[in-house]
């Protein structure tokens, strides 16, 4: 096979005067021993003691970083056309690794995702400040884009040929997208019949070798694992700490959003755990950098049925991995042994958050909730809008604080889901609980094609609403 060429837009750092201003050099500290090294195996583990290495930024301890000089600049970048700049991931470079001088980024343009208020799920909840972060309106439509872009960036600039991942379906549609934008090839684990066809699909059309492995998402991490200590791929999972530097921007683009004006808790779906270290790792950077004046709660809600991180921090203190046998119709977040668990654990204790879990009918109302603000995501993101409810519950969250719930996936990434959901196929016939369900549901009508036939379906649509209405006053 030959080597593909590589695009020479989006060109990197030294074509782009702006991001002559701090580059920050890194280097990688081990989250166990602490110990610091210039460069990283393949495997992102500590030589000394195995951990997960983490990207650290010394050269922030010298100064030169000034929170409300960032803070234009940034505000600036927003007018400019320049390619970086036009990446809400890049914007914001100073406080993430900087590529060698001359490489290019690998960018679709990635984060620029809106801040929504949610009035329905206001009234729902008493929450008056509730804000929905959609990073499903990324450009492969997921939260995942935002670190690929750094990811991809260091991968093609090793010069490997091949990157991998193991997925439960959005980090390989993502991966195989930057993948090809920045010419090389990938090669997509995933378990066979347990993600969803969407995101398969485009891990299809982006050109991505992909293997249906006889397993569950775990078993795949864990080939993985053994693959880049055998085979020359270069791996794109979110042990690899340069995603999780790319998904810091998230908290980023939602500070600026808030003028800086930290919410009282953000509230994330956890799976294999990288998200919410990327979002806790920006939150304590923020904060020590002064850019913000308090830490935000980070809160991580798991699905019932893949509730690992819930487990080890009631069962162990968060001492010890509690793994589980992973099931939930919530597929991107069907995950039984976390990899990030322990920087999951230190973000949680830093800033104060909580970690809950919901069920599936909880997951499916909350969902169908989203969805009735027109905004929708998949199942995954919806926990945390279950998850809120509980902490309401529980008196963590009180109604007068106000709250961010990071949306982490599209609507359209699962449409199995809610059709299944509409057509009431979601829960069999014996979970009676999900009746309470049915108001939520709106399943197709089939007609013949007269003007009679949708006049009479519009007046008994609007009978049953009034009806409704006078039956919830
Ligand atoms: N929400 C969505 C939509 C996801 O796809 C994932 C993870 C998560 C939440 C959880 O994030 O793993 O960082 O805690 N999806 C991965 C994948 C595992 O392969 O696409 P996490």
């Amino acid at each position: 096979m030959s080597k593909r060429s590589a695009p020479t837009s989006d060109r990197g750092f030294d074509k782009d005067a702006k991001a002559r201003t701090p580059q920050s050099t890194f280097c990688f500290r081990c989250i166990g021993c602490s110990s610091v090294t210039p460069s990283a195996a393949q495997d992102f583990r500590c030589s000394q003691c195995g951990n997960l290495l983490e990207i650290a930024h010394p050269a922030w301890k010298s100064g030169g970083l000034d929170a409300s000089s960032l803070k234009s600049l940034w505000r600036e970048r927003r007018s400019s056309n320049a390619a970086l700049d036009l990446s809400g991931v890049w914007r914001f470079r100073e406080l993430l690794p900087a590529p060698a001088s001359g490489k290019p980024v690998v960018t679709l343009r990635e984060g620029n995702t809106p801040l929504y208020e949610l009035p329905l799920s206001s009234r729902i909840t008493g929450v008056a400040r509730l804000y929905a972060k959609h990073q499903g309106m990324n450009p492969t439509g997921s939260f995942k884009d935002t670190g690929m872009t750094v990811a991809a960036t260091f991968a093609r600039q090793s010069g490997c040929r091949w990157v991998a991942c193991a997925s439960t379906g959005n980090t390989s549609a993502s991966m195989a997208a930057y993948a090809a934008r920045g010419g090389m090839r990938s090669l997509v684990l995933v378990p066979e019949g347990k993600i969803s066809w969407s995101k398969l699909s485009q891990a299809l059309d982006y050109g991505a070798l992909t293997c249906q492995l006889r397993t569950d998402f775990d078993g795949c991490l864990q080939l993985l694992q053994e693959l880049v200590k055998r085979a020359p791929v270069y791996q794109l999972n979110s042990i690899n700490p340069f995603r999780l530097e790319g998904q810091k921007t998230l908290a980023l683009e939602l500070l600026e959003q808030l003028d800086w004006q930290p919410p009282d808790h953000i509230i994330v779906p956890g799976g294999n755990l990288g998200n919410s270290s990327a979002i806790g790792k920006a939150l304590l950077e923020m904060h020590e950098l002064g850019l913000i004046p308090r830490l935000p709660k980070l809160s991580i809600i798991q699905a019932e049925g893949a509730n690992a991180l819930v487990r080890t921090l009631r069962e162990t203190r968060g001492k010890r991995l509690v793994t589980v046998q992973a099931e939930t119709r919530a597929t991107a977040i069907r995950i039984g042994n976390p990899a990030s668990w322990e920087k999951a654990v230190k973000v949680l204790q830093a800033t104060g958050g909580a970690c809950e879990q919901v069920s599936e009918i909880e997951i499916a109302q909350a969902k169908a909730e989203i969805g009735a603000e027109g905004i929708g995501c998949e199942p995954a993101s919806a926990v945390t809008l279950a998850g809120l409810k509980k902490l309401l519950q529980q008196g963590f969250v009180k109604k007068q604080e106000s709250v961010v719930l990071v949306l982490t996936g599209n609507l359209l990434k699962d449409p199995d889901f809610t059709m299944e959901f509409h057509r009431g196929e979601l829960f069999s016939a014996t979970e009676r609980e999900s009746a309470r369900l049915n108001p939520y549901r709106h399943p197709p009508v089939v007609l013949d094609a007269t003007l009679d036939a949708v006049i009479q379906t519009l007046e008994q649509a609007e009978k049953s609403e009034k009806s409704d209405t006078r039956s919830n006053a």
